[in-house]
């Protein structure tokens, strides 16, 4: 058995989770499903968070965003650290850290125009990103930083192997959801972080679906933040206090969003604080608890229609198994359940052994492990990527630093 740290901050910017897991190569060769240990959360330090609010708006400079990767490194760092220290583990009794970084920057390929090209225009390499239709993303965080000042060797940037090849590279749930529940499949889950995802599973992961189905948290914090100054719906007390205006809902439901073709990634681009804010504006006469329930149902709304429009014969499966920060949201979670298609149950990750909030740090841990022992961790079917790939760039510990001498001021805090 492994253990493996994994560290995750989505797009809510609401902190960083860590989690020990444990875990192992099974007998078909592929990891076992992780088996969660302990976990903590860390809020990022006020004055780093504020410059990367201001890097997702656009506002920092080459040298700000340099710094900041550097930055973000020793804050990944720390909360590996805080959970060793609360675990009392060493770096040698931990295999390696799996961590995507802060995503500052997200998009997906556009699959139509790749289908097109020609095998010549494919053969030209450099027009795949330059002006072609391959993808490109951004995470912050510098993993030499992380393996320095944890002395284990940590994985990072998972994406970028699925987009060398054309895929989505997000969401990327669908691996750990194959490691989980392949020996259950068909299963279905949902990952309600600042954007939302659906991951479909089967036995043979060729056949496997997994896409983003729009916002999960981020219209609802943002209208929070503006219209009552404060970070979130705490147990969905504001949304659960209105009643929903159906022109605004009409409205939101119009997002072109909805009109993409699997496989498709969201970002906060897709529902910005442009976008919440356009939104706001518009329907600035109706009163803020029934903005909020708006927004509540159109992120229920837009997870039942994401299922039912993209996931075939959902007759066949019981439960969809919830996870992420949304689901501390009962008057969301409520809206989900009163939309689901079928028979279909909304339990959550915490039925598999997994809290809810610490399933994304998970899935690093899993993705990690796979990198470090070189199986492929992508899924082509999900991501329509061209080939199996090991997703993650490794940064070796410092300890395994062979024929290394040793400096008088080593730092030896470790
Ligand atoms: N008790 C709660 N009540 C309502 N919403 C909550 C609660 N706890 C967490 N959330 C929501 O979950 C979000 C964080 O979810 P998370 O899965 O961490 O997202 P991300 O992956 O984007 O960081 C918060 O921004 C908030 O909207
Ligand atoms: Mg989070």
């Amino acid at each position: 058995m492994a253990k493996m740290i994994g560290l995750n901050s989505g797009t809510s910017l609401d902190g960083i989770d860590a989690v020990l897991v444990e875990i192992e190569i099974g007998a078909d060769g592929q990891p076992t499903p992780p088996r969660f240990l302990d976990g903590l959360s860390i809020q990022w330090p006020e004055e780093v968070e504020k410059v990367m609010l201001d890097v997702f708006a656009n506002k920092v400079d080459m040298e700000g965003l340099g710094r900041l990767n550097y930055v973000a490194g020793a804050v990944f760092a720390n909360a590996a650290r805080t959970l060793m220290d609360k675990l009392n583990l060493s770096p040698s009794e931990v295999l390696g850290i799996g961590v995507d970084g802060q995503t500052i920057y997200q998009e997906q390929p556009d699959h139509a125009r790749i289908g097109r090209l020609s095998a010549h225009e494919k053969s030209d390499l450099v027009s795949r990103w330059f002006d072609g239709p391959y993808p490109i993303c951004y995470q912050l965080g510098e993993s030499n930083v992380i393996a320095a000042h944890t002395n284990i060797s940590t994985v990072t940037h998972f994406r970028q192997a699925d987009h060398a090849f054309g895929g989505n590279g997000a969401p990327m749930m669908q691996y750990l959801d194959w490691v989980m529940f392949k020996e259950h499949a068909p299963a279905l889950t949902l990952n309600i972080g600042g954007i939302a995802n659906i991951q479909y599973v089967e036995y043979d992961r060729s056949k496997m679906i997994a896409f983003d189905t729009g916002p999960g948290n981020v219209l609802l914090d943002h209208a929070c933040r503006e219209l009552f100054g404060v970070g979130y719906d705490k147990d969905g007390e504001l949304s659960a206090s209105g009643t929903v205006h159906e022109e605004m809902l009409a409205e939101l439901m119009q997002h072109p969003f909805f009109c993409r073709k699997l496989p498709r990634s969201a970002w906060r681009n897709d529902f910005s604080s442009t976008y919440g804010d356009s939104i706001l504006k518009k329907y600035s006469h109706v009163a803020k608890a029934d903005i909020m329930s708006t927004f509540c149902v159109f992120t229920a709304e837009a997870i039942a229609k994401s299922l039912q429009d993209n996931v075939p014969d959902l007759d066949r499966m019981s439960e969809i198994v919830a996870s992420g920060g949304g689901v501390f949201n009962p008057t969301l979670m409520a809206a989900i359940a009163d939309r689901l298609p079928g028979k279909l149950k909304l339990v959550t990750s915490d039925k598999y052994g997994i809290p809810p909030q610490f399933k994304e740090a998970v899935k690093f841990a899993a993705l990690g492990f796979a990198a470090l022992n070189s199986i492929a961790n992508n899924i082509p079917a999900a991501s329509h990527a061209d080939h199996y790939a090991v997703m993650g760039k490794i940064a070796i510990a410092p300890r395994h630093a062979k024929a290394s001498g040793r400096l008088p001021n080593d730092e030896n805090n470790w």
